[in-house]
């Protein structure tokens, strides 16, 4: 029996031990230093606090001070912490990490290296690694419109693992996809990680519009569906860009992870709560006060320095993305004029 260790034991860390557990792999869990309380209330019988959810039977628990341990012997290393913890857990973990077959990857977002360049997030663990002078193993990338706590409770869930060699993304979705949990193999790494954080911004998008029908009574589901549109454009275009496949933003990786996100994620509820009214430094505040964590918040700032670097004019290419960073960098002062005027057909 193959051996997984999944490192977070957050929401999408500890729902992904359900499909893994069905499709009978060995599953270890480590919780960082900022899990402890999660890990107690499993521990103590009690459903997953973020999801709701028990977590699947079996699964080995560790807490941070048995990284070691956990990445004893394992054949694959699962980073899942959120995408500012990315940094420092693979530090902790290159040398388990090395020693796997393959590092899999759910955090969603980009890292800035020590010069301030922005990366996806498998080329900044490419390069942490060799900073450390380690090799890695195949990275697969995964995305798709996945809710934890749907995932956790074993309801339909399709997903896309993305990595450069196809044929480990293959094995890898033989070897996890269950009745269901059906898995897309793509070489396209490129593309799904920048679907993957991308759409956690253009959530905020439609959360914003909305907030903008509960604050007035009146449905702005036409903005909301035209900034479903734009945002996925952009997506596409970002991905060819930096070298994507175009059709990745129409697939499970852009269309299908916004729509998921757009209707219940919680960028989407930040969203709502700017489209209703509140700051956007407000609103993200009582987020975090809810442990509820908003990645399009951070993503947006640094998503705009990566679209500098590829020298793309972001006001004229990716309007919808221009008017989320001046939204929450309080640069925008109405959220709704800024998006009415971002989703605006151009037809030069
Ligand atoms: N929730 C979902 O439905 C879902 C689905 C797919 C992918 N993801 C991605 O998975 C990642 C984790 O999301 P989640 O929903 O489990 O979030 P969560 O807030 O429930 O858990 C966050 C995890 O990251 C760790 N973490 C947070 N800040 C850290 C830091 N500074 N240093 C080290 N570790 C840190 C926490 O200890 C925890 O294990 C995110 O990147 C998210 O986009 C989430």
């Amino acid at each position: 029996m193959a051996t997984i260790v999944v490192l977070g034991a957050g929401a999408m860390g500890s729902a992904l031990c359900r499909p893994l557990v069905d499709s009978g792999w060995n599953v270890r869990l480590w919780g960082t230093w900022l899990d402890d309380h999660l890990l107690d209330e499993i521990e103590a019988g009690h459903p997953h606090p973020r999801t709701n959810v028990p977590l699947a039977p079996g699964v080995k628990l560790y807490r941070s001070n048995q990284l070691a341990e956990a990445l004893d012997g394992v054949n694959v290393a699962v980073m899942a912490v959120a995408s500012q913890g990315v940094p420092k857990v693979t530090e902790l973990a290159l040398g388990g990490i090395s020693k796997a077959d393959a590092m899999w990857l759910t955090s969603k977002g980009f890292s800035p290296d020590e010069r301030g360049k922005i990366q996806l997030l498998p080329d900044a663990i490419r390069r942490i690694a060799s900073q450390h002078a380690v090799t890695l193993p195949p990275i697969v990338a995964i995305a798709g419109p996945v809710k934890a706590n749907e995932c956790a409770a074993g309801l339909t869930t399709c997903t896309i693992f993305g990595c450069k060699d196809e044929a480990v993304a293959k094995r890898y979705a033989a070897m996890t996809t269950t009745d269901n949990y059906a898995i897309k193999a793509t070489d396209d790494e490129t593309g799904v990680e920048i679907c993957a954080p991308m759409k956690n911004i253009y959530a905020i998008a439609l959360g914003i519009a909305d907030g903008l029908g509960e604050a007035t009574g009146s449905p702005h589901h036409n903005l909301k569906a035209a900034a479903f549109a734009q945002a996925v454009k952009e997506m596409s275009f970002l991905g060819q860009r930096l070298g994507a496949e175009e059709a990745t933003a129409y697939g499970l990786a852009g269309v299908g992870d916004l729509e998921v996100t757009g209707l219940s994620g919680r960028n989407k509820v930040y969203g709502t709560r700017i489209g209703k009214g509140q700051s956007a430094k407000d609103a993200f505040k009582e987020m975090e006060r809810l442990e509820q964590t908003v990645e399009g918040y951070p993503a947006a700032g640094l998503a705009m320095k990566l679209v500098a670097q590829h020298g793309i004019d972001v006001t004229r290419e990716m309007p919808l993305l221009a008017a989320v960073a001046g939204i929450i960098d309080a640069s925008v002062k109405d959220p709704e004029v800024a998006v009415a005027l971002a989703v605006r057909p151009l037809n030069s």
